[in-house]
């Protein structure tokens, strides 16, 4: 195991009612005046917005509203957000949503207190400051993780850049509501792109060349069985709570890196997969469901034992000691057919991308920069080769 340093001071309030604790969170984390940011209508449709602006006023903290935050979310709003929150002398930012709205606040906490364009830290020309404005959020949906994590992406307009800003304990959320209850309202899409998301969150820590990570080899495995277990309760009833509660918890611990400390980790298909996103604008889930199996076919050969001991553990899988790059592909194959049967996307004419533009694709990523993978270091050729395999099937 590798040294670490592990600091995620989130305050968790899970469980069905908890909302009402909204306003007593955010006083207590310091906010005298709030920015709530929402999406694009579900958060009024669930009755979540009346629950946390009740909270919020019985706390008597004025709160000043955000709305219509995209999927795949836009410097537009953050700069808009930036304005209100300088403007009207906000201190604290509520989100109140999924990845997207949350991403939408830590990049407006953040950029409040910058002195210059926010997106020069996305882009390694600035520094990010080291304290942003305090962030709370009211999860609506189990997928990206952004609840508990450090990590905060968004597509800038001009240029249509997918990119992530640089990692920073900085940006985690003070505190985090997470009542499961929200969930099952989610149409059965977009619950299945947040399950391939967190399953693809362990995934890009599970498959790893740091030798000697029993524990967090083990609370991979553990994750990904409940995520598929729980996976199939809530698609098959989508009114389960315990499954919904189950994933809901997963999708934290599959991101915050309680599981991949210590340990090298890959990143290879998110990094693809944003240049879906990009391209498409496509679920995030949706371009992993695409990339992941692909990008796994293309590096099996790395560590075939790593991919069985994935089939055996994930998918029960019987061991063939003798071939065991038999074993690693039925895991494969499993992993593609759960997406499969969630009704995911796993080839690229699904999401309406073609073979044309992959070079366009590559050349795109270049502006971020190549190699990327901790798994399987990817170069352009490399790249262009897993969306390749991504056409097949
Ligand atoms: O906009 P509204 O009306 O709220 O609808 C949303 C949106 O259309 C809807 N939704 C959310 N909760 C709902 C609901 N619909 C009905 N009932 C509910 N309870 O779901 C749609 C998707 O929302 P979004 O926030 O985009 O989903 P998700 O949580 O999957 O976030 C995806 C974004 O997070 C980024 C992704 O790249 C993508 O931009 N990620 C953020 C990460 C992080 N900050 O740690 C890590 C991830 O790897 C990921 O990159
Ligand atoms: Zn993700």
């Amino acid at each position: 195991m590798n040294n670490f340093t592990f600091y995620a001071p989130t305050l968790f309030a899970f469980g069905d009612g908890e909302e009402k604790k909204c306003g007593e969170l955010v006083r207590r984390f310091g906010g005298t005046k709030v920015l709530l940011v929402i999406g694009g209508g579900s958060a009024k449709k669930i009755g979540a917005f009346d629950a946390v602006t009740a909270s919020l006023t019985a706390a008597e903290l004025p709160y000043t509203v955000l709305e219509g935050i995209q999927p795949n979310p836009r410097s537009g709003k953050v700069y808009e957000g930036i304005n209100i929150v300088r403007r009207e002398g906000l201190d604290f930012i509520l989100a109140l949503g999924g990845g997207s709205v949350i991403d939408t606040a830590k990049a407006i906490a953040f950029g409040a207190k910058y002195e210059g364009d926010f997106w020069e830290v996305f882009a390694g020309e600035g520094q990010m400051p080291s304290d942003p404005l305090p962030i709370g959020t009211v999860l609506t949906i189990a997928a990206a993780g952004s609840e508990g994590s450090a990590s905060c992406v968004i597509t800038h307009e001009a240029g249509n850049l997918k990119w992530g800003a640089p990692k920073s304990d900085a940006l985690r959320p003070r505190f985090s509501v997470l009542n499961p209850r929200y969930t099952c309202a989610l149409p059965p899409y977009q619950t299945a792109c947040g399950i391939v998301d967190m399953f693809a969150h362990v995934c890009e820590r599970y498959f790893t060349t740091t030798p000697d990570v029993a524990l967090t080899d083990r609370l991979c495995e553990a994750l990904m069985k409940t995520i598929v277990e729980a996976g199939n309760k809530v698609m098959a009833n989508p009114m389960d709570y315990h499954a919904r509660a189950d994933l809901m918890w997963a999708g934290m611990l599959a991101h915050n890196n309680s599981c991949g400390v210590g340990r090298a980790q890959d990143w290879a298909s998110h990094q693809i997969g944003h240049e879906l996103s990009a391209f498409y604008d496509c679920a995030h889930g949706a371009s992993l469901a695409v990339v992941m199996p692909a990008w796994m076919k293309y590096v099996m050969n790395e560590n075939p034992a790593r991919f069985a001991r994935f089939a055996v553990e994930v998918f029960g899988c019987e061991l063939n000691p003798m071939q065991v790059e038999k074993t690693a592909k039925e895991g494969i194959r499993h992993l593609r057919s759960f997406f499969r049967v969630l009704g995911m996307p796993t080839t690229l004419g699904e999401i309406g991308a073609t073979v044309e533009d992959i070079p366009a694709m590559v050349m795109h990523r270049s502006a971020k920069g190549f190699p990327f993978g901790g798994f399987a270091e990817i170069g352009p050729a490399e790249m262009a080769d897993i969306l390749c395999i991504c056409e097949g099937e």
